[in-house]
């Protein structure tokens, strides 16, 4: 395939054919890994072959500021990382199909079924890209940042865009990434250079970055238009393809991600043997919402939302606290962080075993600190993706 050049880590669970790569690490095997994912095993979501970029080439790597600025910027990533201050941050990246197998079994959808673990989570390190821009000076009229990848696709290169005035937020942590976890990106994650774009779908950080384009409106690059959306329900695959229409209104464009919550433990297909087991199971998973904003709960029902108990919450913010002091990983902390939430956060329950005998299921939902909430019913939309209803774990008894 003409990915060859790229290593890759036999775990992963394949999604499509051959090419591109396009996978999940198992649930399990995700969620041992602790709050950050090795970059070997985090998920990947190609749309086409990875630019092959030789080591000694990583320097030269050209990247330029164009559109509606003042002073266009051309650069090598060389001398980005020396003209701009690092700084590192944990963020989860997820696809905007995460677990959309659940939608393509009610009604089958354009896109590939993700299982729960279309997200991951890192330590990325990279310059902010509102530095970078004010010294492009942007235009008065300019109002959004395009981004253009070197990936070179059926429909040109990949691309989309975001709002300028989010780009210029402190708070919102959006960087040019060349680092995850304290090493150099790897081939499948966007080496050198990607965009990071914290609380927003993964679709937005485009990987093998080589432009911004300051434009006064949204992004007309076909990926911007054709994906990333969540069209209205009564929109079949028969009327998105003949009435395009539908994909220009930028209104149904995905940003922020929202509530959404899955259970590594049990598994589906898990198999536990009760008879000599202890007294008590515990269940497990994650949580994350968007836009920087906090999980404040996970529920769990065992009688399918008739009443719900509290979870316990880790959150990987507390952990991270440590990295401030120690300057680890070549770049400081330095946005506040801890105000707001880029990254997920892992729950816990213990329920007796006699009553995981007796359900069910396990279900569970997750709340954010503006109170969006998991909703019970599954919103289908003719790409599947933005699921979040309430995640279930049926259980089967043998005797
Ligand atoms: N950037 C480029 N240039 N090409 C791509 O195919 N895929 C996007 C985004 N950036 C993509 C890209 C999508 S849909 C997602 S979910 C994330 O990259 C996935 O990032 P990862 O593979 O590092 O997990």
């Amino acid at each position: 395939t003409p990915d060859s050049h790229v290593p890759r880590d036999a775990r992963l669970i394949r999604l499509t054919g051959v090419h591109p790569f396009n996978v999940e690490p198992p649930l399990t095997a995700l969620f041992k890994e602790g709050f950050l994912t090795s970059p070997e095993l985090f998920y990947v979501r190609n749309h086409g072959a990875v630019p092959h970029v030789q080591d000694e080439n990583v320097p030269n790597w050209e990247f330029s500021i164009e559109g509606m600025v003042a002073n266009p910027i051309r650069i090598t990533l060389k001398q980005l990382l020396s003209d701009y201050e690092n700084v590192t941050c944990p963020i989860t990246l997820v696809c905007a199909g995460n677990r959309r197998k659940e939608q393509n079994m009610i009604r089958k959808s354009k896109g590939f079924s993700w299982g729960p673990a279309g997200v991951s989570t890192a330590l990325f390190t990279g310059v902010i890209m509102a530095d970078v821009i004010r010294r492009a000076m942007p235009l008065r009229k300019a109002r959004y940042v395009c981004m253009e990848g070197a990936d070179k696709l059926p429909n040109g290169y990949y691309g989309t865009s975001v709002k300028l005035n989010w780009v210029m937020d402190p708070n919102r942590g959006i960087m040019l990434a060349h680092k995850m976890n304290g090493e150099p990106l790897m081939p499948d994650h966007g080496k050198p250079l990607r965009a990071v774009i914290p609380g927003q779908i993964g679709g937005r950080s485009v990987k093998w970055l080589k432009k911004l384009i300051l434009t006064a409106e949204p992004s007309d690059n076909w990926y911007h238009i054709y994906d990333n959306r969540v069209l209205p329900t009564m929109v079949d695959p028969d009327e998105s393809s003949r009435n395009p229409a539908w994909w220009k209104d930028d209104r149904y464009a995905i940003y922020d991600l929202s509530p959404n919550a899955a259970t590594a433990q049990p598994a589906h297909d898990e198999q536990l043997v009760l008879a000599d087991a202890p007294t008590m199971y515990m269940t497990r998973g994650y949580a994350y919402s968007g836009g920087g904003r906090r999980i404040t709960r996970v529920e769990v029902s065992m009688d399918q939302g008739k009443t719900w108990r509290l979870a316990n919450i880790e959150y990987a913010e507390d952990q991270y606290r440590k990295y401030e002091d120690k300057q680890l990983f070549g770049g400081r902390l330095d946005m506040d962080w801890r105000e707001t939430s880029f990254c997920w956060c892992f729950w816990n329950l213990e329920i007796s075993v006699a009553e995981l005998r007796e359900a069910k299921d396990v279900v569970v939902r997750a709340m954010d600190e503006s109170m969006n909430i998991m909703p019970k019913e599954m919103y289908w939309s003719v790409l599947g993706m933005m699921n979040n209803p309430w995640f279930r774990i049926a259980i089967h008894k043998e005797n």
